[in-house]
């Protein structure tokens, strides 16, 4: 199987072209520093050719989910490194994604007195579901030009602190509907200021994010997540191709390591369902063109040199095809990864998968989390002997 060849991926050799996708599990402690059950879940993981860790904020004004984890502090990096010591411990490479949430943030998640921010006063359709029921997202205060520097800033200090816990690389989180995404689509970016207007102007805080951050640890190790076709709360882009080819090619230019691609494989009519309830429904992850828009990652492929990671409702069947195919270098995995520690052995053997349970997926303890079974060798050895 090509999806189990090695792949060079800036200064690192993955052993295989199957990543674990970013999946945030509010596993973290009071502070927002992950606990050693978070050491326990990655390190189980190592035998994807990478993990990418779960979202971290940058600052607390970039939070929001209870027990979501954070890397802007001493007492965060600590423990981030001693997770970063049990993945490479096992052998396995891992990337520390990096996020602001931007108008996504709830007002029980922020600071006391805080409102979200945003490149403008849009909110986000849709909200988190608590204990009580869903809190929907407020409208958030749209950011003063002044303000937009310090988060920059924020991007890189995050970002020196992954490196000093040991971290392989850093993805920026510029998908999702989160605060980079918001800059760069032109229905939640209607800025007048250099900030807004054409892509060149939405796509600044996005690069000027990429470029602190590379100057601290360097391009090779940076890879940055899109998600050209996410409108799960009703985010969107009058031309996806327009705006995302000159992000890449920008991109590309600064030789990072690889971008890291949200398109599902199908046309995706059901776009406007906030992502709770897709995810809930089993969608798939709700990332894909609208009928008559193109497939994007042929497009963005022909203009990225480095690694293109693709993700998004993908199995083994199509993953392999999207790799032989040569579209993408790797298939990232959410889902799949939530509940089959041992992705890659399971592939090797084709054996049949653990399904996950979506009623751990926040839950801020072991159960759904560290106890998914490892496959029984031997009996999947002689089942597809
Ligand atoms: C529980 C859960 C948490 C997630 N957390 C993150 C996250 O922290 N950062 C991110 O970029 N995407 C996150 N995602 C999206 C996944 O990385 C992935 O894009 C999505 O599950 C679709 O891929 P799949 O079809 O292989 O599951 C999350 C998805 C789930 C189900």
């Amino acid at each position: 199987m090509k999806l189990l060849e090695t792949l060079q991926l800036g200064r690192v050799e993955l052993k295989n072209r199957i990543v674990m996708a970013p999946l945030g599990r509010a596993r973290a402690d009071a502070q927002r520093a992950p606990t050693e059950l978070v050491a326990t879940h990655y390190a189980q993981r190592s035998s994807a050719g990478l993990i990418i860790s779960e979202a971290c904020h940058i600052s607390p004004s970039s939070a929001t989910r209870t027990f979501s984890t954070a890397n802007h502090t001493e007492r965060q990096k600590h423990a981030w490194k001693k997770v970063v010591d049990s993945v490479h411990a096992s052998g396995g490479v891992i990337f520390q994604q990096l996020t602001h949430v931007g108008r996504k943030a709830l007002l029980s998640g922020l600071p006391k007195g805080e409102r979200p921010v945003a490149p403008s006063a849009i909110a986000a359709f849709g909200g988190i579901m608590k204990e009580n029921g869903l809190e929907e997202f407020p409208v958030p205060r749209e950011l003063e030009l002044h303000e937009i520097a310090p988060i920059v800033e924020d991007f890189r200090h995050s970002a020196s602190l992954s490196r000093d816990a040991g971290f392989d690389g850093v993805e920026i989180l510029a998908a999702n509907g989160f605060l980079i995404d918001q800059f760069l689509r032109d229905v939640t970016n209607r800025r007048t200021d250099e900030y807004g207007g054409p892509v060149e102007n939405r796509a600044r805080f996005l690069l000027e994010a990429v470029d602190a951050v590379i100057s601290e640890i360097g391009a090779d190790r940076v890879g940055v997540r899109l998600s050209p076709y996410f409108r799960a709360d009703k985010i969107d882009d009058s031309d996806p191709v327009g705006t995302f080819s000159y992000v890449v090619k920008e991109l590309n230019r600064r030789g990072i390591a690889y971008i890291h691609i949200l398109e599902s494989r199908n046309y995706d009519e059901t776009g406007d369902i906030p992502l709770h309830q897709r995810l809930v429904s089993k969608s798939t992850g709700g990332a894909g063109p609208r009928p008559g828009q193109p497939f994007l990652a042929p497009i963005m492929r022909k203009l990225f040199d480095g690694v293109l990671i693709l993700n998004s409702g993908y199995d083994r069947e199509t993953a392999e095809e999207a790799v032989a195919t040569g579209y993408a270098d790797a298939v990232s995995f959410g889902r799949l990864y939530i509940s089959n520690p041992d992705l890659p052995e399971r592939f090797r053997v084709g054996a049949s998968l653990n399904e996950p349970d979506i009623s751990t997926y926040y839950t801020n303890g072991p159960e759904g989390y560290i106890d998914y079974p490892f496959l029984d060798r031997e009996a999947a050895v002689a089942t597809h002997a």
